[in-house]
């Protein structure tokens, strides 16, 4: 493994959408956060629903305090608006993930982007929301099956990128996380390839390298899309993958314990 890659800790968070927002939620969060223990080579994060974040994050500090303490998970948003407070029914500021006690966000998941319109434009102003706040943004780009039969898988995650990098470039210091989540296999079953997918986390890099060097040796890029237990080895050995973004393998803590310790291992050989 180059050193560069050494020098980013694995990043591996499990997105919860729509699921385990009450008290199973509570006790999942609890049964990942006892996980950290087992992989400290490894970041994790966990994205519950709304409902669960703040159940969800005082888990994992009782049982942060209850350990050595060095091995918090950390709790992500799976969305939020990108102004601090106002008139907006149902919706979240990031000044309500924070006290929620979310240090991480995720933003323009390809099912935001999908089924609730948001643009690049709106992705990349709550991207600046987020740092504004001090929250940490997982920020998702990925083409449809469509875009990449034709041939413009490229060209969709670079205009993706283009939106956010300034403002991460604005915000160096942070060290965001991209997750390249291509749509087609997402909850599908069907991932991507170690090959086809560190072909666009190679572009990412380079990208974020034309902009900022520091920008591309610190910026973990995630890989999403039907990540499992068996296939995790193979895509985060590769040279760009700094880590996953899981969906449904996030769901109980024996499927995302094996990509957890899949990550841990290759961080620690
Ligand atoms: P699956 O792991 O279920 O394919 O979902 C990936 C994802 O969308 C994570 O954000």
């Amino acid at each position: 493994m180059s050193n560069e890659k050494k020098s980013r800790k694995p990043l591996v968070a499990g997105n919860w959408k729509m699921h385990h927002g009450g008290l199973s939620g509570v006790e999942l969060a609890g049964a990942v956060a006892r996980l950290a223990r087992e992989v400290p080579h490894v970041e994790l994060v966990i994205a519950p629903p709304y409902t669960a974040l703040a159940a969800a994050a005082h888990e994992c500090d009782a049982e942060a305090a209850g350990g050595r303490g060095d091995v918090r998970v950390a709790i992500a948003g799976q969305n939020m608006h990108a102004s601090h407070t106002g008139a907006f029914t149902g919706e979240i500021s990031s000044a309500m993930l924070k006290d929620s006690g979310c240090t991480w966000v995720i933003l323009g998941h390809s099912e935001r982007r999908q089924h609730f319109g948001e643009t690049d434009a709106a992705v990349a102003a709550k991207t600046t929301a987020a740092f504004k706040q001090g929250l940490v943004p997982i920020v998702c780009v990925g083409e449809t099956l469509a875009e990449r039969e034709a041939g413009h898988t490229l060209e969709v995650v670079k205009r993706q990128l283009d939106a956010v990098l300034p403002v991460l470039h604005a915000h160096v210091a942070t060290a965001a996380a991209i997750a390249y989540e291509p749509v087609w296999a997402i909850g599908t079953g069907k991932h991507a390839g170690p090959a086809e997918a560190e072909e666009v986390h190679a572009a990412i890099r380079g990208w974020l390298a034309a902009t900022s060097a520091t920008l591309a040796a610190q910026t973990r890029i995630l890989y999403g899309g039907s990540v499992k237990g068996d296939n995790a080895a193979g895509l985060l050995g590769c040279p760009n993958i700094d880590g996953a973004l899981v969906g449904g393998a996030s769901l109980d803590a024996v499927s995302f314990g094996a990509i957890a310790r899949a990550a841990d291992a290759l961080a620690s050989s």
